[in-house]
């Protein structure tokens, strides 16, 4: 388990303290009223607002969704365009929205293959609502777990071949400091939307001990009340941890 501290509210409230979420279904939405796929990527922009609205009003301190993978780059050039001017938008105009739920942005992933303007709208953005407390946001963007893994491996190969730690001295803490999420707690609910049962390479170390929820709604469509329900559904868990409970 993420030995990350939980953020100072965690405590106030029987959790999900970190709620991570797989939007999934924009295509399908938009297929299924004729419509093309970047007018289901705009109401799936929709329901990110209205999301992150509802988890903060639900007391959920932290919020991770995954916007765009490694893997997306496969996707036809005008997807990705379209994407990206999605994101572009949202990093400009979202952040009166932001501040009105109190939300601090964070944006995970690898920096380095978006564009330029992203690169400093995402710095702009996450420096504006660096002050926000209610709620922590975290967008995955150019993100995958398998990569992260592997950039936190060398990462610690590398210093251990320099003598500056000791191989015995790697465990789960130094590790994790070395991933993307550092400082983030782990996430105890994984929702994915859209009835789609994978994980599709989020955030695999963080996840060792989410409880997943899948729900049938296709992202566009997803509302607080299924925000909700998953959180009920959650509360209804037994959460041991590999051991036998209580
Ligand atoms: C999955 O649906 C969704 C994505 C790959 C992109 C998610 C993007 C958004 C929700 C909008 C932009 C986000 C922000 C933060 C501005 P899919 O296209 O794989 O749907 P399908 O499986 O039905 O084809």
């Amino acid at each position: 388990m993420s030995t990350a501290p939980l953020p100072a509210n965690a405590g106030t409230v029987p959790g999900p303290h970190h709620v991570a979420i797989i939007m999934d279904g924009n295509g399908r939405w938009a297929k299924a009223r004729g419509l093309p796929r970047v007018a289901g990527h705009r109401r799936g922009a929709d329901a990110v607002r209205r999301i992150i609205r509802g988890a903060a009003e639900l007391g959920i301190p932290v919020l991770t969704l995954f916007a765009f993978s490694t893997e997306n780059w496969t996707r036809p050039q005008a997807e990705v365009s379209d994407l990206m001017g999605l994101l572009r938008h949202y990093l400009k105009h979202e952040l009166d929205e932001l501040a009105r739920n109190g939300a601090r942005l964070r944006v995970i992933g690898d920096r380095d293959r978006l564009a330029s303007d992203i690169v400093r709208d995402i710095g702009e953005a996450e420096a504006k609502t660096r002050g926000n407390t209610r709620i922590d946001v975290n967008i995955c963007i150019n993100y995958g777990a398998r990569d992260e893994i592997l950039r936190a491996t060398r990462s610690l190969a590398r210093k251990a071949a320099a003598g500056e730690i000791a191989v015995d001295d790697i465990d789960e803490a130094r590790f994790e400091r070395e991933l993307l999420t550092a400082g983030v707690p782990d996430p105890d609910l994984l929702i994915r939307t859209s009835g789609e049962q994978r994980i599709s390479n989020f955030l695999l170390w963080q996840c060792a001990y989410a409880e997943l929820v899948f729900v049938d709604t296709l992202w566009p469509d997803f509302e607080k009340g299924h925000l909700e329900e998953a959180v009920v559904e959650f509360r209804r868990r037994e959460r041991r941890y590999g051991g036998v409970g209580s």
